[in-house]
């Protein structure tokens, strides 16, 4: 895909991608990220990655298939207003704003592991929400038994999506029981500010013992469904990228291994690592897949 301008990021200043002027008018701003939040018990204590790392080193093909494209094309995503659909076997269906779909939920900072499934990995400070919680605002019905997620769709201001690389809306989705997890995190800031854009603004998924496609951004639709939802990029390649996607060095991707992988910033000297179960979140969740066959599963 083509683009008229190239943008460096050296050449956009970070405050610019933090915040945009009408969230800081409106108070948004505050609403969105609390520089004061404590750090989680669920963090890591490994040392995060600089904040030009996180937001300038992306994928996000809305904005173009390169890991810089995001930085340089995200930035005139209009966020505000942001209207949540909500719908499917649920309590309160609706159509939120997204100041009311969030109010009184309880934010925090957890410092997370991210492993992408292109063998790379990052350490995260984010700030935002149990998705549990929103959940049990929203009032699951019993007969829910996913969550299915949908990004945004609006290819005037996302280049991306004038091309069919891939099948748009991005969709994704998570077992009732993983969305409940208390790992399972809706984000709305990372490093004290509001989401750059470039990371998902306003409000992503963060699923730290997953691999990173499962972290949907800029998500406009939740639903409760029955069924097993559809995710994107196995809908593109299902011998690659299963719908679980739990972070497994013993399983291989088709084209590569997930033994090691390569931590962002860490330098050449700092070699590869080994990657854990679970992205090392095994003792929080390897119980969700008791009796699972993960290797069929993946
Ligand atoms: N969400 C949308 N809407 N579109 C995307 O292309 N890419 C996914 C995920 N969420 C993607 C997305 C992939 S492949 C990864 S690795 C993570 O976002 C990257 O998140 P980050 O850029 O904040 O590190």
């Amino acid at each position: 895909m083509t683009f008229k301008t190239k943008l460096r990021w050296s050449d956009v200043t970070p405050q610019a991608l933090f915040l945009n002027r009408r969230q800081i008018m409106s108070g948004g701003a505050a609403l969105l990220a609390s520089p004061a939040l404590g750090k989680s018990p669920y963090s890591t204590d490994d040392a995060p990655n600089t904040f030009e790392e996180i937001a300038g080193y992306n994928n996000y093909y809305e904005f173009g298939t390169a890991k810089e494209d995001p930085a340089a094309y995200a930035g005139t995503l209009t966020t505000h207003p942001w209207t949540v659909q909500v719908d499917g076997l649920v309590d309160k269906p609706g159509t939120y704003d997204l100041g009311d779909l969030i109010s009184g939920m309880t934010m925090e900072e957890r410092i997370y592991r991210f492993r992408c499934v292109e063998a790379w990995s990052m350490i995260i400070p984010w700030q935002g929400f149990q998705l549990s919680s929103l959940l049990n605002k929203l009032g699951v019905q019993a007969g829910a038994k996913y969550v299915a997620f949908e990004t945004l769709v609006r290819p005037e201001e996302m280049p991306g999506q004038q091309n069919n690389i891939l099948d748009w809306p991005y969709v994704e989705g998570l077992r009732l029981d993983e969305a409940m997890h208390p790992l399972t995190l809706i984000a709305t800031g990372l490093y004290g500010q509001p989401l750059p854009n470039q990371n998902g603004a306003p409000i992503r998924l963060v699923v730290p013992w997953k691999y990173g496609f499962k972290n949907i951004k800029a998500i406009v639709r939740i639903s409760l469904t029955d069924t097993q939802p559809a995710s994107t990029w196995n809908k593109m390649a299902p011998q690659e990228y299963g719908f679980y996607a739990n972070v497994n060095p013993q399983v291989d991707h088709p084209r590569w291994s997930q033994a090691s992988e390569r931590r962002i910033g860490a330098g050449i000297l700092a070699g590869r690592q080994d990657t854990l179960m679970f992205n090392g979140y095994g003792d929080d969740v390897a119980s969700l897949y008791a009796g699972m066959d993960l290797a069929a599963n993946y």
